[in-house]
């Protein structure tokens, strides 16, 4: 049976750690329950909003709805070969509990999205990624339940429309999905990818390559850089990191030669957010109780007691100070609701 709790404080369930409060939010522990809860409970007068891990969520005032919560468990074997291994899994499943899992049993594929917060049901949604990997690589299959006909539905990987931070279900089915299960497609061989920034140079100090020295490398580099959201209330990444035309790129890259960036197709660069926000000075910046993450200017942290709309009004404040500076319009990554 779904749980169904009134008046229900989210703060628990934001890895902002805001203390909003939803009028109802009900736990469903599998597809039957949350068929049964929108079929016959759900009378449809109330908005309704699905929420994972809740760590890539902005509450900006209390919900005057129904925020169901799929808590849908398990990791089942569809598919093994010498080489390949292919696996469902519920979307109430951990994410790097999920990622530790596969590790253990030597399935490449995802060690280096490792310590990323949420669930596996979101991981699609933004299409997580870290260190040279993104989700979208390793995903065979999205199953979802359609929001008003309660059909099974099932995307496969080319139907998501992945892209840097995105996919169709930001978009085109936003709230009108609720993710069920994930299929991923692992390697029993796998390919290092260590291309990425100082992963190669951490990593060797671990003497071995392996899926478990990566782990720990990755588990390490964003321990020294993020933080934790039980200690100090965060969502990651903030902002994405914006794609800019190649213009733009020069007369930035000129200006500031030190500009890190990475060439993109069709002659666009992307530029990492956080060097935005560090060259204007903000690193570190706190107003109240809001403040740009000291290690990581891509991170906004609550230090306490922030609200929600304090948050969105320190991160409108980047927002326009980037425009000045650098022409670029930051885009925000998480959703405000
Ligand atoms: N940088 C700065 N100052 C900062 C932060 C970054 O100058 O305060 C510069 C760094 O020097 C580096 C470049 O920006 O040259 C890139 O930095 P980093 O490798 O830390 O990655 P990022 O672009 O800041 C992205 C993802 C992270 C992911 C890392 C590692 C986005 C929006 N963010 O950050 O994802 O962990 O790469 O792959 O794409 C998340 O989504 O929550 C997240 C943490």
């Amino acid at each position: 049976m779904f749980e169904l709790k009134e008046n229900f404080s989210l703060k628990n369930h934001n890895t902002f750690g805001l203390n909003t409060k939803t009028r109802y939010f009900v736990v469903c522990n599998s597809e039957d329950e949350l068929i049964e809860f929108l079929n016959i409970h759900y009378k449809k007068e109330l908005p309704l909003m699905i929420l994972g891990g809740g760590s890539n969520v902005l509450f900006t005032k209390d919900y005057d709805g129904v925020i169901l919560h799929p808590r849908i468990k398990g990791i089942e074997i569809l598919r093994e070969t010498d080489e390949e291994i292919e696996l469902r899994v519920g979307a109430g499943e951990d994410w790097d509990e999920f990622v530790a899992y596969c590790v253990e049993r030597g399935w490449g594929g995802i060690e280096n999205l490792s310590l990323i917060p949420g669930n596996v049901g979101t991981c699609p949604i933004q299409n997580i990624g870290a260190y040279g990997v993104e989700v979208k690589d390793v995903i065979v299959a999205v199953e979802t339940l359609e929001l008003t006909t309660l059909q099974k539905c099932y995307f496969k990987n080319i139907e998501c429309e992945f892209a840097y931070r995105d996919s169709i279900f930001k978009r085109k089915l936003k709230g009108k999905q609720i993710i069920t299960y994930v299929r991923f497609k692992l390697k029993k061989q796998p390919n290092f990818k260590l291309d990425y920034g100082n992963l190669n140079e951490k990593v060797e100090e671990f003497g071995e390559i392996s899926l478990r020295s990566i782990r720990k490398a990755v588990v390490q580099i964003r321990e020294s850089k993020l933080p934790k959201p039980e200690e100090l209330g965060n969502a990651g990444s903030f902002f994405k990191n914006p794609i800019i035309d190649k213009q733009l790129a020069t007369k930035i890259i000129e200006k500031y030669p030190d500009v890190p960036y990475y060439q993109m197709e069709n002659d666009l660069v992307k530029i990492p957010a956080g060097w935005l926000i560090e060259k204007a000075e903000l690193k570190g910046k706190r107003m109240g109780d809001v403040g740009v993450h000291e290690k990581q200017a891509l991170v906004l942290v609550n230090y306490g007691n922030a609200t929600g709309d304090d948050i969105i009004h320190f991160a409108r404040n980047i927002q326009q100070t980037i425009i000045i500076l650098f022409e670029i319009e930051l885009e925000m990554e998480v959703n405000v609701v």
